[in-house]
């Protein structure tokens, strides 16, 4: 599924699609935002279907809360905030999530059957009726809609790390504006990080890689402070990564801070 401009966002091609306009977000620059694609695999087994209803709930991030103070959607209130946007099956989320216990995460994904892939990794091998608030992670929480709601929901400033790893390429060039990298969504997460605030990119597909070294060349909220051809050591690899590099492709790693 992939990223796009602040108009679209779409899945990938191997994915049916579907089209799920988001209501009423239109503006004089830019077309309605919308969510294209689908946003369910392979059908969803009844433990899973479970957990959407019932554990999903409690790791749900609260908007309001988290338009209010960010920080207080985690109980205790975190310190601090990293963002993943497109956690795809959330190997990424968890790593990040189990080695850093001192952030709250915001692990973003639409997609529900990766929703329940990382619900399924949360819970192994706990029976339903022992999954409660209690025994679910505290300083992880999910947010299963657009991930630009939220985005546009958090306060200025109120993020420390923003992670958006292997987007969708939109490889053609009357698709680079949905590409999530795009001057739009650079300022929309400029103002949520922090000064000093990282965002991490990787992507396997050369037009996009091309697309990043220009677009961020050309706009002024971020610095390139890390770059890399290969996998850089506290990176925690994703599926899609390793998919990439089974079929050969050459991912790149930067790292930008906010000005
Ligand atoms: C190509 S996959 C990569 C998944 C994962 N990052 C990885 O590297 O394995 C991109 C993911 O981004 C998700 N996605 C795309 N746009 C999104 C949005 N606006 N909000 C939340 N998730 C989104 C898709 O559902 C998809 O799972």
């Amino acid at each position: 599924m992939r990223l796009t401009d602040n108009t679209v966002l779409e899945m990938d091609s191997h994915k049916k699609s579907f089209l799920s306009p988001l209501a009423g977000e239109e503006n004089s620059s830019s077309p309605a935002e919308r969510l294209y694609g689908r946003n369910k695999g392979h059908p969803l087994r009844k433990r899973q279907q479970w957990l959407l209803e019932h554990t999903l709930p409690l790791l749900r991030v609260d908007l309001e809360t988290a338009r209010k103070n960010p920080l207080h959607i985690f109980d205790p209130p975190s310190t601090s905030i990293w963002m993943e946007v497109g956690f795809g099956s959330g190997e990424h989320s968890l790593a990040q999530y189990k080695t850093h216990p001192e952030v709250g995460y915001i692990a973003c994904e639409v997609f529900l059957n990766g929703v329940c892939s990382l619900l399924s990794q949360i819970t192994e091998n706990v029976q339903e009726h022992d999954i409660l608030s209690s025994s679910l992670p505290k300083t992880l929480k999910l947010w299963d809609k657009d991930a630009r709601i939220l985005l546009d929901a958090l306060p200025d400033e109120t993020v420390e790390k923003f992670f958006l790893l292997f987007p969708d390429p939109w490889p053609k060039s009357r698709h680079a504006k949905r590409r999530f990298v795009h001057p739009d969504r650079i300022r929309r997460v400029a103002r949520i990080l922090q000064p000093g605030g990282i965002w991490r990119i990787a992507s396997d597909d050369p037009t996009y890689q091309d697309w990043v070294k220009t677009v961020m060349k050309d706009q002024s909220l971020f610095e390139l402070t890390f770059f890399s051809e290969h996998h850089p050591e506290n990176w925690p690899k994703t599926r899609y990564e390793i998919k990439a590099l089974k079929a050969g492709r050459k991912p790149l790693f930067w790292e930008y801070t906010k000005r």
